[in-house]
């Protein structure tokens, strides 16, 4: 194992998509960021310095951070930001992971632009459990904004409304030709017939899952959230902001076209507003495929499911397993010493001091959401300082409360009282607790997928379903001998999902939707690990250059 160093200087550059060009954070004047590169036992050395005028950190997504929690990142909860000027020396190791995660910044909106990914090779001598492509390349889905993505969810939370939908979906930053002068900036991944290439993919969207395909070619998924998955062929993947995806793609013997389309498209039932455009890359064979805007725009498409299939969604979902083999096991808890029920969604605050009088949520609310009728209120100071010094009164409260009105109707029209209530409440855990939570989706302003994420562990996806969660059936039909293991799964619509993962972190991690406009509505809540009695057991003092608090 090897020490990994990289220097992340955080600077404004001038970027231009859509024939709009503006100043953007980057890390290193790059957008998308900088790839890492490291293998499994390794530890890595992230030196950030923050030469832009806003506060800022970073989180490594997925990244175990066993007894590393100084350097997660979520900004309140294990650090106060890098100021302008600062720097912090992240510093972690990778343990027990193999294949794609990403880093993003985790402070407002910040990650619309400050995202990169993060590849864990296996230790040095150990294969993949498939056989090695030809090619690996790392494919970020994400969002582009014509605004400010800060001022975008700002004035949002001033109205009480939903936020502007972005302008784009992009291929490692580029929009593709479906949009207004954007076809020199497409994505191009040439093939060659024949040869197998693995595809990274991470879902960086702020706001979208995403349906992902590849016209004529079959997807083999192999890897999801950094744990391997037992191989299975798709046409169609479904990506939730957040997770990452190795897939293998077998460039064909004879293709039937110079290029063909990769393509993205939303999935959402959200009523609202959103972009419903399918935003296209190009696979292409040789250097003969067409160049021009016309003819990328009319690549063979690869026949992706309506926009709020959410049928298409479940039977994919249905697919991963862990390979719980010798060399790669899963340690599924059996037995289970806590179980949680969270009720996940939207829901609304009174309008108090609107913008011209209305707020533009729900019947003159403003929208909010919650776990458990709490809807997450960031502190001002750091979680994890607080809770080594032990000192939490007036920062935080440990009284998480329980769910509220089951069962949940999701025909019937929303109940009258949809308000939250506000709070930095967080769950305590004795290390090594066995833990399984229930997430249920709720009706409240209308049943919705929530993507959850879950800092510092990966658990396991034990079961899943449509409707009230009904503990005394549902629990006989979990799968207890290869789930996947993962660290963001979305919450079906209308639905429930039960995970389980053993309390072994120190620590304070974060655990909320990573729909951004969800976040910043509340839709969070933090697990206290506490340390064990072992000195291996016990959260290490932070790193001397840790960002103060003011
Ligand atoms: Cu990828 Cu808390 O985030």
């Amino acid at each position: 194992a090897r020490t990994r160093r990289y220097s992340f200087n955080v600077t404004m550059a001038t970027v231009t998509r859509l024939c709009v060009t503006k100043s953007i954070p980057t890390v290193n004047g790059r957008f998308p960021g900088p790839k890492i590169v490291v293998r499994e036992g390794d530890t890595l050395v992230v030196k950030v310095t923050n030469n832009i005028n806003k506060n800022v950190t970073f989180h490594w997504h997925g990244v175990r951070q066993l007894r590393s929690g100084w350097a997660d990142g979520p900004a309140f909860i294990t650090q106060c930001p890098i100021r302008p000027g600062g720097s912090y020396v992240y510093r972690f190791t990778i343990t027990g992971q193999r294949g794609t995660l990403w880093w993003h910044a985790h402070f407002s909106w910040l990650r619309a632009t400050l995202y990169g990914p993060l590849v864990i090779l296996p230790p040095r001598g150990v294969a993949y459990p498939f056989p090695k492509p030809h090619r690996e390349v790392p494919l970020m889905l994400g969002e582009w904004f014509n605004a400010d993505p800060e001022a975008v969810i700002r004035q949002a939370l001033q109205t009480g409304g939903g936020p502007n939908v972005s302008d784009a979906y992009t291929f490692n930053g580029l929009p593709g030709p479906t949009y207004n002068c954007s076809a020199k900036d497409t994505f191009k991944l040439r093939v060659r017939p024949g040869k197998t290439y693995m595809l990274r993919l991470i879902n960086a969207a702020l706001n979208d899952e995403l349906f992902f395909g590849v016209a004529n070619h079959t997807l083999t998924v192999v890897q999801a959230d950094a744990s391997y998955v037992k191989p299975f062929a798709a046409t169609t993947l479904v990506i939730s902001p957040g997770q990452t995806m190795d897939v293998l793609l077998t460039a064909a013997a004879n293709p039937s076209s110079q290029a063909f389309a990769i393509a993205v498209a939303p999935y959402t039932n959200t009523v609202g507003t959103f972009d419903n455009t399918t935003a296209v890359a190009a696979l292409e064979y040789g250097a003969a495929a067409p160049q021009s805007a016309a003819a990328l725009r009319s690549l063979p498409l690869p026949a992706l499911p309506e926009y709020n299939d959410t049928g298409a969604v479940a039977n994919f979902s249905a697919n991963f397993r862990s390979l719980a083999s010798a060399q790669y096991p899963a340690p599924v808890p059996r037995t289970v010493d806590r179980h949680f029920f969270f009720a996940v969604g939207l829901g609304a605050d009174p309008c108090q001091s609107p913008v011209n009088g209305t707020c533009q949520g729900p019947n003159n609310t403003r929208f909010a959401a919650s776990i458990n009728n709490v809807s997450f209120v960031m502190p001002k100071t750091s979680l994890l300082q607080a809770h080594y010094q032990r000192r939490y009164n007036g920062v935080l409260m440990a009284n998480f409360p329980a769910a509220p009105q089951m069962p949940f109707n999701y025909t019937g029209t929303p109940p009258n009282n949809t308000f939250v209530t506000h709070g930095t409440r967080v769950v305590p855990l004795r290390f090594n607790t066995t833990v399984e939570v229930v997430l249920q989706d709720t009706s409240i302003q209308g049943a919705e997928s929530h993507p959850l994420h879950l800092h510092g562990y990966d658990f396991f996806v034990v079961g899943t379903g449509f409707g009230n969660y009904d503990a005394s059936n549902d629990t006989a039909k979990y799968n207890l001998i290869d789930p996947v293991q993962r660290n963001t799964i979305s919450v079906p619509t209308a639905g429930w999902v039960a995970i389980r993962f053993v309390a072994d972190n120190p620590g304070v991690w974060i655990m909320h939707c990573h729909l951004d406009v969800h976040l910043s509505w509340g839709l969070s809540m933090a697990w206290l690990v506490n340390d064990g009695p072992l000195p291996n057991q016990k959260l290490p003092p932070p790193p001397s250059d840790i960002p103060r608090c003011s």
